[in-house]
């Protein structure tokens, strides 16, 4: 049985229904059970916070393998990881399958991808299997890059991004919950190409129909353009420093990893807008 955790978010939403569509025994694990998929036959456990140790020691009871969904970002996500971790260790699950990030490495320059480092750390330091999966940005994102102002606003530079399609990270999640031969690998997901955020700015503008431009900020006019928002410092570094890490040349491998575990072409930048229309409906003319 494989316990699926972020059930109630779209990527989890998505591994659920796959996984329930090949009639893999599941277990759905969320905080709030009435927010989960309804599925026939699968029973779903709710309660289930990252950071209550004891409560998700319990969700994961029985399961062979943990579909681990990284947190939404805080401060200390990293801690709120190592609760999940371990509580999957000490239900004696055989395998934890974990979203990563791509890049992702101790001293990134994308401040949120050092957490995933550090997580897919923690969970090595277990006697547990692992497969890692290190996405890149979702491409479902790229068109909120621009604000209603059509203008896509970061420090990024000319660096490129492979960003890689949700829909396609799902299929990939499916296949190595479902089959054997994945221990302890890590996939990188990403979608056909990489492009510059102006090349992006291209393609968004001809779907939406109206001007999108892309203006290069330095980090100090990023830092100021989001202060506004009164997030906190951390969580406007992170924001900015996804631009960065584009500018520095961390998302921008094309693994072919997505083709090898579906066995067709990643969706791309085009593709995803051609049938996602409301994905740009803010920047309508
Ligand atoms: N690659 C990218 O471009 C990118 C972009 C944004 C985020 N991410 C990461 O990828 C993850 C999955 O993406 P998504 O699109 O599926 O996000 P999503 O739609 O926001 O779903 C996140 C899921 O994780 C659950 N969750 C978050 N924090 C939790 C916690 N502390 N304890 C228990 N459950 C928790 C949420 O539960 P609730 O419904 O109860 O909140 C939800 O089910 C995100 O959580 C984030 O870490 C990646």
């Amino acid at each position: 049985m494989i316990a699926v955790t972020g059930a109630t978010g779209h990527l989890g939403g998505r591994v659920a229904r796959g996984l329930a569509d090949r009639g893999v025994p599941i277990r759905l694990v969320a905080r709030d059970a009435s927010r989960a998929p309804q599925l026939d036959g699968v029973e779903v456990v709710g309660g289930a916070s990252y950071r209550d140790g004891e409560a998700m020691r319990r969700a994961f009871d029985g399961a062979s393998t943990v579909f681990l969904v990284s947190a939404k970002e805080e401060e200390h996500r990293l801690e709120v990881h190592r609760s999940a971790v371990e509580a999957a260790a000490a239900a004696g699950v055989e395998r934890i399958v974990y979203t990563s990030y791509a890049g992702a490495a101790a001293d990134c320059v994308f401040t949120f991808g050092r957490d995933h480092f550090n997580t897919e750390q923690i969970i090595k330091s277990t006697p547990v299997a692992w497969t890692f999966l290190r996405n890149n940005i979702y491409v479902d994102y790229v068109p909120f890059f621009a604000g209603a102002d059509g203008v896509i606003r970061g420090p990024a530079g000319d660096g490129r991004v492979a960003a890689v399609a949700r829909e396609d990270i799902a299929a990939c999640a499916d296949e190595v919950l479902a089959s054997d031969g994945h221990e302890n690998a890590t996939y990188v997901m990403t979608g056909p190409e990489a492009f510059t955020l102006a090349e992006a700015a291209e393609v968004v503008s001809r779907h939406a129909g109206r001007p999108v431009r892309y203006e290069v900020e330095t980090m100090a006019q990023a830092r100021a353009s989001r202060a506004p928002s009164g997030a906190p410092a951390w969580e406007i570094e992170g924001w900015v420093t996804t631009y960065a890490a584009i500018g520095a040349g961390e998302l921008d491998e094309l693994s072919g990893d997505v083709e090898r575990l579906t066995g067709r072409p990643p969706i791309g930048l085009e593709q995803f807008l051609e049938s996602n229309p409301d994905s740009y409906s803010h920047l309508a003319a």
